[in-house]
């Protein structure tokens, strides 16, 4: 079993655990008794979230961090080298919409691109080696879960560099998965389709408003495929039928006919 049996010993750092989907699957680790140390920014939701879950495991502890910047980055990675941490979710992100061409001219959604990339693409990428290495010199088995998006699987125009993020964090995480085969440790990635949290506020798009409700899921139900496969050490999971066909046709639909359906269809929620 990659992730080991819930005891004291069995600790657990989540990223993105102040909210949405991070908190779901501090939820559901806790409620398979895992302890927690739940990172984000916001320290006063982190600390309401461990009250609810030290219940449950026993222990939760929050580290107020932002993964944003170096020092964020440096704190958050030591928590690694404790030898009772057995785990690490990346579920710290968020989203940037709209064209490049007009982001590049607004000097604040031009910070915003780069933070996306610092947090979504640099953050998960660092402590993902480090907790590889720190796993690795251990020698006890251990699991990892990062969560990806159905927006890996292709190009998206509306949201170039958040689509292009998540497409880094897949392809990066099922091939260290594969080179981590017969160690005892293993990478698993979530990918799920639209989400109800406050990713859609944060990302300054009300899409979310505009689409079925059908095609929006639930965080705890994305929770709950990525700590079972994460317990499993599978190599990926897309929850939902209606995502695993989308990330289906984004693999397989040639880009000439794609790109300009997703251009269109991301217009719409734009106008
Ligand atoms: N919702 C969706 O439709 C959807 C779909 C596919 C994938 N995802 C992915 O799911 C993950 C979680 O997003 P969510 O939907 O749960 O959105 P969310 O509710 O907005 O949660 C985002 C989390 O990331 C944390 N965070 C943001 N900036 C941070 C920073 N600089 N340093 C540390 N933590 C930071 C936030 O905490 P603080 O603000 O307290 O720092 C929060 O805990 C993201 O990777 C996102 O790309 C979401």
């Amino acid at each position: 079993m990659p992730l080991p049996p819930p005891g004291p010993d069995s600790r657990v750092v989540v990223t993105g655990a102040s909210s949405g989907i991070g908190a779901a699957i501090a939820r559901a680790l806790a409620r398979r008794g895992h302890p927690t140390i739940l990172v984000a920014r916001t320290q006063e939701a982190l600390a309401d979230l461990a009250t609810e879950l030290t219940g449950l495991a026993g222990d939760a502890t929050v580290h107020a961090a932002d993964l944003g910047t170096d020092a964020g980055l440096d704190a958050t990675r030591v928590l690694l080298d404790d030898p009772d941490v057995v785990g690490l979710v990346n579920a710290a992100g968020f989203g940037v919409t709209g064209r490049v061409a007009e982001l590049a001219g607004d000097a604040e959604q031009r910070a915003a691109l780069d933070g996306l990339v610092r947090l979504n693409v640099l953050a998960l990428h660092d402590l993902t080696v480090a907790a590889v290495g720190a796993l690795t010199r251990r020698g006890r088995p251990g699991a990892i879960l990062n969560v990806s998006s159905i927006t890996a699987f292709q190009p998206l125009p509306g949201a170039a560099s958040y689509a292009a993020g998540k497409a880094f964090v897949q392809s990066f995480s099922e091939a260290v998965h594969t080179e981590l085969a017969g160690t005892g440790i293993t990478l698993t990635t979530v990918s799920p389709g639209l989400t109800r949290t406050g990713f859609a506020d944060a990302a300054g798009t009300d899409a979310f408003d505009q689409v079925p409700d059908l095609l929006v899921g639930e965080a705890d139900d994305v929770a709950e495929a990525g700590v079972a496969a994460m317990a499993r050490g599978d190599r990926a999971v897309t929850p939902g039928l209606l995502n695993q066909l989308s990330a289906l046709g984004g693999r397989l639909a040639p880009r000439t006919l794609l790109l300009p359906v997703l251009d269109a269809g991301m217009r719409a929620v734009e106008d």
